[in-house]
């Protein structure tokens, strides 16, 4: 049985958006481990206490000269030991991370129990886990590194303990007005949805596909996913063969990537998208085609599908071209499903 460790560090309860995105997170893997074991911690409800003397002293001291000071530490710790997965999601507080999430690591990082100080520098004890961290924010990164101290401390921190394997989920512009906000709520979203697609719920490949040529499709599907939800209809474009066709029932054949930037870019402006998920079935090689079948579920904002041009579910047939800059999308097709 897998075991999910849920950390959730907004101070807030409702409203949260970290935490929103941590229930998405938990639904997914519940989906795909039915039968695991969930344990949350939320720390405004439960807080952890900052260390103290006392604490240390106990954290230094061995076996029962501890006594119970360190009662709520070795918790924590088997807690995460249990764990195969850790999940935390932690807003950016005054460019780090919320003190009470800080607590938690002051109580979970500790010699001899998740790290060893050897010889040769330290190790991480916990090996074998995955982590994933929903940072989010008020605003959007600079990119200097100045203005967000949280990322690189969660990654170096799981990594001191030994947990290596650690996907960073982004949820930016939470205090910005909509559409902006839910665009960047689709977009964190998405990265969710894409780490559960990663894991074997790709398509059938029939035929004879390079690592190169499977690469290049998954790229050109999670792109178009990303294009699509951030509403960017040069990068959908620029993913498209020169001569790409869109057939939608109902609406007019389009042809030629002019024309199909043209009716994309209309189609944003009338159209937000909450979440776009693609599930590939199977896909087809035939010389320098390939033929891919699928579901697609498509979320719209409340008011974003005016003109309710689109099912929630449908059925799509994608034929990727080999061209001389790689492969492409030529011809994208989807029907509503009944
Ligand atoms: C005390 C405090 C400090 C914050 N500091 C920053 C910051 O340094 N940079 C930023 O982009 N957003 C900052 N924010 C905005 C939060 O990161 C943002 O509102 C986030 O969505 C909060 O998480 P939550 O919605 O899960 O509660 C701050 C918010 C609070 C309450």
């Amino acid at each position: 049985m897998q075991t999910l460790l849920r950390i959730d560090a907004s101070a807030r309860a409702d409203g949260s958006h970290t935490r929103a995105l941590a229930d998405h997170f938990q639904a997914r893997w519940q989906e795909a481990c039915p039968e695991g074991e969930v344990i949350w911690r939320s720390l405004a409800d439960d807080p952890v206490p900052h260390l103290t003397d006392g604490l240390i002293q106990a954290f230094q001291a061995s076996g029962d000269a501890r006594g119970a000071a360190s009662h709520l530490s070795d918790t924590l710790i088997e807690e995460l030991r249990r764990a195969d997965h850790v999940l935390i999601s932690s807003p950016l507080y005054n460019l780090n991370v919320p003190s009470p999430l800080k607590a938690w690591f002051d109580h979970v990082v500790r010699s001899g129990e998740t790290f060893a100080a050897e010889p040769d520098g330290y190790r991480g004890l916990l090996d074998g886990k995955r982590a994933t961290v929903i940072a989010g924010r008020g605003g959007l990164d600079s990119g200097t590194g100045t203005d967000d101290f949280q990322s690189p401390y969660l990654k170096a921190i799981l990594a001191f303990i030994g947990i290596e394997a650690v996907d960073m989920v982004t949820l930016e512009e939470t205090a910005m007005p909509d559409p902006i906000r839910l665009k960047a709520w689709a977009c964190a979203r998405l990265q969710v949805d894409r780490l559960f697609g990663r894991d074997g719920a790709g398509p059938r490949w029939i035929g004879e596909f390079s690592d190169d040529d499977r690469r290049q499709i998954d790229d050109l599907r999670g792109g178009q996913s990303d294009a699509i939800v951030k509403g960017d209809a040069r990068a959908y474009a620029d993913l498209c063969a020169e001569d790409i066709q869109l057939l939608i029932p109902g609406r007019e054949a389009v042809a030629g990537r002019t024309a199909f930037l043209e009716a994309e870019e209309q189609l944003f402006l009338h159209a937000t998208f909450a979440s776009f998920r693609k599930r590939p079935l199977s896909i087809e090689r035939s010389g320098n085609l390939a033929i891919e079948v699928g579901l697609q579920e498509v979320a719209m904002d409340d008011d974003g599908n005016r003109g309710g041009i689109f099912a929630s579910r449908q059925k799509y047939t994608h034929v990727f071209r080999l061209c001389e800059s790689g492969w492409r999308f030529a011809v994208l097709m989807s029907n509503p499903c009944e």
